[in-house]
């Protein structure tokens, strides 16, 4: 996916619980690479931020339906360029 696109779609959808790659309503599950390895199902993998995302988990909302496939394929992969880079 696209990072920078991808970026966009993050501070529209997922910053009010996620500013700055943390958590607000859970914060041990932060989108760091130790929180997305350690809680993450599927793993620190694109295809398990694109599951999480389209499906939701708990009190996380689904946006399946709300965003486009390509905007979860975008936001997975600013999310994981984020966490593997340590850049939050
Ligand atoms: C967990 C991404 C929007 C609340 C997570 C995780 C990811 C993620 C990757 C797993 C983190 C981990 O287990 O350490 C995203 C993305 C979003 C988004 C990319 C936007 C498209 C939101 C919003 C909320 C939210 C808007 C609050 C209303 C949560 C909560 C969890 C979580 C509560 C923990 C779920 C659980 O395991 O019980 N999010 N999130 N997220 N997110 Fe989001």
């Amino acid at each position: 996916g696209d990072v920078g696109a991808g970026e966009q779609v993050f501070s529209a959808n997922c910053a009010a619980c996620h500013a700055g790659g943390q958590n607000v309503i859970m914060p041990e599950k932060t989108l760091q690479k130790d929180a997305l390895d350690q809680y993450l199902a599927g793993g620190r993998k694109e295809a398990s931020v694109i599951m999480q995302v389209t499906n939701g988990k708990n009190a996380m909302p689904a946006f399946g339906g709300r965003l486009s496939d390509e905007d979860i394929a975008n936001v997975a992969s600013y999310v994981l360029d984020q966490a593997d880079g340590d850049k939050w």
